[in-house]
C-alpha cells in the first residue's frame, strides 16, 4: 500500500490514510490501497479491531479526488462509483469492528468512508459534509444511502441538498458521531476503545457485528433468527466456557483466545 500506513498495536491496528498533499483525497490508487488494507487485516487473526484515521492535523479525507473525476464520462463515473462502493462495502462488512477517528475534514467520500465504519468519533476540529451537488454530482460512495440510515432521511436530505458543511458539535447532535475529543486526544481515545473491544471475546464481538448489520437489512422476524443463530454459535467456544466459568468461580477471566 503506497497511501496507507498500517501499524499493529497488540490486539488492534491503526490504519492511516496518507496522501497529505491532497488532504488524503481518495483517488483510484487510494481506493485500491483501501481494498488491500481490508484483505491484509482480514487475513491477520491477531487483529481484533481496526482504527481508521487520516494523516496530518487538518483532514481525515477531503473526498473523492476531484481532479481524477473531472474528466470522466458517464460510464467511467458509474465505474468509479462502483469501485468506491465495492471497497466501502467490503470495509463495512469486514468481520472485526472498525472505528473511524475523524481528525479533520470528512467531506464527500471522506464522510462516506467514516459511515462505512462501525463507530465514528471525531476531533473538535472535524468538519463533515456532502458537498457533491455543489460540484454537479451526487454523493457516490454510499452517502445517499448510509447518511439517510444513520441520521434520518430528512436530515440527510437537508445536508445533501444544501451541500452545507457542519462542525463536530452538530455532527454529534444529529448522531453522525458518537463523541468529540480535543484534537490531540482523539487517536488515544480511539485506540483505547479499540483495545477495550479487542480484549472482549472476539468470536462474540464479531457475531454482534454480524447480527446488527445483517439484522438491520431484514424484517424483525428474520432479524431475531439471525441473532438466535449467532448467539448459539458462541456456545462451546473456549472463550464462552472461560468467560462464564470465570464469572461463576468469581475470578477474572483469562485473556480471550479467539477460540
Ligand atoms: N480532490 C482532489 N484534491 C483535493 C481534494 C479533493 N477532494 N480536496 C483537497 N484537495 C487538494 C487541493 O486541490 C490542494 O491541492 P494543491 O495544493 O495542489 O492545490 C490541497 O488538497 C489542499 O487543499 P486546499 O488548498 O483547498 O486546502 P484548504 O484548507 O484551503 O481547503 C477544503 C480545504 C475545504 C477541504 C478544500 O480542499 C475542499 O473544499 N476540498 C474539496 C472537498 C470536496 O468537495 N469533497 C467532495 C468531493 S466529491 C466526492 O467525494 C464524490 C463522492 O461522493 C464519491
Amino acid at each position: 500500500m503506497t497511501n496507507i500506513l498500517l501499524e499493529k498495536k497488540g490486539l488492534y491496528a491503526v490504519a492511516t490514510i496518507n496522501r497529505p498533499k491532497a488532504l488524503n483525497a481518495l483517488n483510484s490508487e487510494v481506493l485500491q490501497d483501501l481494498n488491500e488494507l481490508v484483505d491484509i487485516v482480514n487475513a491477520d487473526e491477531e487483529i481484533r479491531a481496526l482504527v481508521l484515521t487520516g494523516s496530518g492535523e487538518k483532514s481525515f479525507v477531503a473526498g473523492a479526488d476531484i481532479g481524477e473525476m473531472s474528466t470522466l464520462t458517464k460510464a467511467e463515473g458509474e465505474a468509479f462509483g462502483k469501485k468506491g462502493n465495492d471497497v466501502f462495502r467490503k470495509l463495512e462488512t469486514m468481520p472485526i469492528p472498525t472505528i473511524a477517528a475523524i481528525n479533520g475534514f470528512a467531506l464527500g467520500g471522506g464522510c462516506e468512508l467514516s459511515m462505512s465504519c462501525d463507530i465514528r468519533i471525531c476531533a473538535d476540529t472535524a468538519v463533515f459534509g456532502q458537498p457533491e451537488v455543489g460540484l454537479g454530482i451526487t454523493p457516490g460512495f454510499g452517502g445517499t444511502q448510509r447518511l439517510a440510515r444513520l441520521v434520518s432521511p430528512g436530515m440527510a436530505k437537508q445536508l445533501i441538498y444544501t451541500a452545507r458543511n457542519i462542525k463536530a458539535d452538530e455532527a454529534l447532535r444529529i448522531g453522525l458521531v458518537n463523541a468529540i475529543y480535543p484534537a490531540e486526544e482523539l487517536l488515544a481515545a480511539a485506540e483505547k476503545m479499540a483495545d477495550t473491544i479487542a480484549k472482549n471475546a472476539p468470536i462474540a464481538v464479531r457475531a454482534c457485528k454480524k447480527a446488527i448489520n445483517e439484522g438491520l437489512d431484514v424484517t424483525m422476524d428474520e432479524a431475531i433468527v439471525i441473532e438466535e443463530k449467532l448467539f448459539g454459535s458462541c456456545f462451546e467456544t473456549a472463550d464462552q466456557v472461560e468467560g462464564m466459568g470465570a464469572f461463576l468461580e468469581k475470578r477474572k477471566h483469562a485473556p480471550y483466545q479467539n477460540k
